[in-house]
């Protein structure tokens, strides 16, 4: 086959974009953070001082995004994750950055595109899917050593609080709300490190390959 595809799937902080990177650069595919896109249009608006539930205003912005030119240390600001997560809801918002992301997609050798419904819709023919979770404690914890990390201070009871609010918003929502697709793997990272859950997906690819 021309193109190989891994689909990874899950919540936020649950590993699945160290997953994605890794198995990326280990099988010699394209890698797509799909969240990164999201944030791309919410980002856009906050600079536009649009609002960020105005259908019409966000689908231009959605078809206008460029996924060459997303910068991801300005996109992983905290806040953009939830302001994403409203633009997320909009389906006009999905069909666009959709269309983007399958022609990625379909770029020889193929990629890793990992997000929250990249098994269930962006690539429902993907050759691995993972549904990666972890409990919220387990996520705020990763989430709270990354920010302290970088030299900043965080709130780990307010950084939990934002994690379970997007959860509810991501899986409650009624398009491509995050669910794991049916011939899904699942890969709870709570109590595995990266390295062992690298290992466990890296068997899965190779049983494809
Ligand atoms: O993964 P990340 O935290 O960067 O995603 C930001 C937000 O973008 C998510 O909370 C979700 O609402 C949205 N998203 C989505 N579908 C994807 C990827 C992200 O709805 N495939």
């Amino acid at each position: 086959p021309d193109k190989f595809t891994i689909a990874i799937d899950g919540p936020a902080a649950s590993g699945k974009g160290t997953l994605a990177r890794r198995l990326a650069s280990q099988y010699g595919l394209h890698h797509l953070d799909t969240g990164l896109t999201y944030r791309g249009v919410a980002k856009a608006l906050i600079d536009a001082d649009e609002p960020l539930d105005d259908v019409a205003i966000a689908e231009r912005a959605a078809r206008a995004l460029d996924l060459g030119a997303l910068d991801r240390a300005v996109l992983s600001a905290h806040g953009i994750g939830e302001a994403a997560s409203k633009v997320a809801v909009m389906t006009p918002v999905r069909t666009a950055l959709v269309d983007k992301q399958r022609a990625f997609a379909a770029t020889p050798p193929g990629a890793v595109l990992d997000g929250r419904d990249i098994g269930t819709v962006v690539c429902p023919e993907a050759d691995v899917k993972l549904y990666v979770i972890a409990s919220p404690e387990v996520r705020a914890t990763r989430r709270w050593r990354e920010i302290e990390a970088g030299g900043g201070t965080a709130d780990y009871a307010r950084i939990l609080a934002d994690i379970e609010r997007r959860d509810a918003r991501d899986m409650g929502r009624e398009d491509s709300p995050l669910r794991p697709a049916n011939d899904a793997h699942l890969l709870d990272t709570s109590e595995m490190d990266i390295e062992t859950a690298f290992q466990a997906a890296c068997k899965l690819v190779d049983a494809r390959l």
